[in-house]
């Protein structure tokens, strides 16, 4: 049987006229690849852009060029993944995610904190946006001028290359972000679209007045009230609104235009061959714009995913996709593949839920709501992951369902509001410090801003010096991390969460932070804090080998695979969540104590999943019930059970 349906002969003579100079086994590897994910390719393409013959032709040369060209030890990297498939399944996989200025200074730097890294068991790196931004405020860098630069302060493109080969030597994936839904407004598409291009100004959604943007501003919602209300922004020089969902230099591309495709996915290719093993997709639901909806999660964004990523698989299949979609549940898991795209589209997504979850459980000390809501989850493709995490460099906004708070007894407007308030420190009783992003009084939504530590309470209780106060909050520090990396998928430390960094108390120095509080959670990697970090009883010491101790537990857990689904069980007691993964080597059962007080775990429970002799894996220690046939859990405590003889 052949892979796939035939590939046109223009297709191939396309491909083969690239591939003149490279050996005939390589080009014999391109073209199995190219009848292997052609179906992908075309379908995905030809969803988007009906007329898509030209497109397909220009497609696979461009991925025939970037295959001639690439590095020999990438084009190795490539065979072991696809010998490999679920490489980033695995256990063994941890992720961290840093500015490379706030970790290291730059480059340079980065690959000389590679030991501290893999002291730290990471295998995989995500670098904030390094590509070249627009000057002054550029968003964190998500507003690129020019895709093939790297920023200048942290280096070069050849610096790239060289870090991305020393990570991948030592194991490492480099992450880099891939902003593909805008550009800044000095790239150079926009510069051209400014100096009347006619060309470039269909890169871009430009209206000349406000008829369309006031119809298509009826459905769509606000991402940044605060500092860019609405969504278009009138530019003088284009004499036109042009689309802006996010800031007003962030321009939106127009992906109905062919031509933007044609120029991205040159950019994927052109990225994959500097080294980068994952591409995180920005923004990826906001790409296709529907009038009369919200724009966000329409399906051309996964056709148009599939359609990259069946170029990437057959020119460095090394490469695997992240999807940025901080959505609802529902559509959530189509950014892994539901339904015909299943296993088509990215390889990974954010788990936006559960990380809401956890700030929701650990403030409300009860897991129903997050029991309910997770178990509600649709499953995902078994060749998918999803990234898991307590917090990343975004604010946190409360994505609770109200259908998911009414099922458990709560309102959800109430539930999200207490949320807020517990999170900033205004509910009565609460130690959090987090700092209130983007209040939306048309919504009530108030997202919230914060490290781990800030947000856990255990900046307030270091202040107090209470040393109970203090236990406790490294105790929750470390079970929401706990609950992350016994999910499945790649857990992702934010940079200085591993040593409790609290709120960078200077993040407003600079003038171009000052109206975004999320830069109050992405502090400078703080050498004292590291060195504190050496002593095993200082706060920073013991939440770094608390979290050294839960990524070594779980490299060795095969239960831990990403393939395997987790099942949210219960819960029995409001207090304890309950998560079970049923491997062929027996099931695992994570419980996590939410609460201030000692809580059970049931007697039959265990013995239904055959744990009723255990192993906690995080221990060592046998366990299993007592005489009153309960298993007792210490306040914020976690516990992942395996079978005594597995
Ligand atoms: C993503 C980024 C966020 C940024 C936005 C616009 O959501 O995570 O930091 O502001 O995209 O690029």
């Amino acid at each position: 049987m052949a892979l796939s349906a035939e590939v046109p002969g223009e297709v191939l003579a396309a491909a083969r006229a690239r591939l003149a100079d490279v050996t005939a086994d390589r080009r014999d590897l391109f073209e199995l690849r190219l009848a292997r994910w052609w179906d992908d390719l075309r379908d995905g393409v030809g969803h988007v852009y009906p007329d898509s013959a030209e497109l397909l032709l220009e497609l696979v040369g461009a991925a025939a060029e970037a295959y001639a060209e690439r590095d020999p030890e990438l084009h190795r990297l490539d065979q072991e993944r696809t010998l490999a498939p679920d490489w980033f399944q695995r256990p063994q996989m941890l992720g961290y995610a840093t500015y490379a200025e706030r970790f290291a200074g730059d480059l340079a730097g980065v690959a000389e904190g590679i030991g501290y890294l893999r002291d730290l068991g990471v295998t995989y790196l995500h670098l904030m946006p390094l590509l070249r931004p627009r000057d002054g405020d550029n968003d964190g860098g998500y507003a690129v001028a020019d895709y093939r630069q790297v920023r200048a302060d942290l280096g070069t493109m050849d610096d790239l290359r060289d870090l991305a080969a020393r990570l991948r030597r030592a194991g490492i994936s480099l992450v880099l972000d891939l902003v593909l839904n805008h550009v800044a407004r000095e790239h150079a598409w926009a510069v051209a679209a400014r100096a009347g291009s006619a060309q470039h100004r269909d890169y871009f959604l430009v209206f000349p007045d406000r008829t369309l943007p006031d119809q298509y501003e009826q459905t769509l919602p606000e991402v940044f009230p605060d500092f860019a209300p609405g969504s278009f922004t009138w530019d003088a020089d284009l004499q036109g609104w042009v689309w802006t969902t996010f800031n007003s230099w962030q321009w939106d591309l127009n992906w109905a235009n062919p031509r933007v495709f044609a120029e991205l996915a040159r950019v994927v290719l052109f990225l994959a061959n500097q080294g980068v093993e994952v591409l995180r997709l920005d923004a990826i639901a906001f790409l296709w714009k529907r009038m009369g909806t919200t724009s966000q999660n329409e399906p051309e964004v996964h056709a148009i995913t599939q359609a990259l990523r069946a170029l990437a698989r057959i020119a460095c299949p090394g490469l695997i996709f992240k999807a940025e979609a901080i959505v609802g549940p529902a559509d959530l898991v189509h950014y892994l593949g539901a339904g015909a795209r299943h296993g088509k589209v990215s390889d990974l997504a954010y788990h936006n839920a559960l990380m809401v979850h956890v700030w929701s459980m650990l403030a409300a000390k009860d897991v129903r709501l997050a029991s309910h809501a997770l178990r509600a989850l649709p499953p995902v493709p078994s060749t998918t992951a999803w990234v898991t995490y307590v917090r990343c460099h975004d604010d946190i906004g409360w994505a609770i369902a109200d259908e998911d708070a009414a099922a458990v007894g709560l309102s959800g407007p109430a539930h999200r509001a207490f949320l807020s308030d517990w999170y900033s420190g205004e509910f009565p009783g609460s130690d959090a410090r987090g700092l209130v992003f983007q209040h939306n009084p048309a919504t009530g939504d108030r997202r919230i801003s914060g490290t781990t530590a800030s947000l856990a309470g255990l900046e307030a209780a270091r202040e107090s010096g209470d040393d109970e106060a203090v236990d406790g909050a490294v105790a929750r520090v470390l079970l929401a991390h706990a609950v992350v990396m016994g999910w499945g998928g790649i857990p992702v430390l934010w940079s200085g969460d591993e040593v409790a960094l609290p709120n960078d108390p200077a993040w407003a120095d600079d003038p171009a932070h000052a109206g975004d509080n999320r830069w109050a959670h992405r502090p400078p990697l703080d050498l004292d804090a590291l060195a504190r970090a050496q002593g095993p009883s200082t706060v920073e010491g013991r939440v770094l080998a608390g979290l050294r101790h839960l990524a070594r537990t779980r490299a060795a857990l095969p239960h831990l695979h990403a393939s395997v689904r987790p099942d949210v069980l219960g819960p029995d007691d409001p207090g304890v969540l309950l998560v079970a993964r049923r491997h062929p080597l027996g099931t695992m059962l994570a419980a996590y104590n939410v609460t201030a007080q000692w809580r059970p775990v049931a007697g039959w429970r265990l013995r239904e999943h055959g744990l009723g002799h255990a192993v906690d894996a995080l221990t060592g220690a046998d366990v299993g019930p007592g005489d009153d046939d309960q298993l007792w859990l210490a306040p914020w405590r976690a516990v992942w059970l395996t079978a005594a003889d597995a």
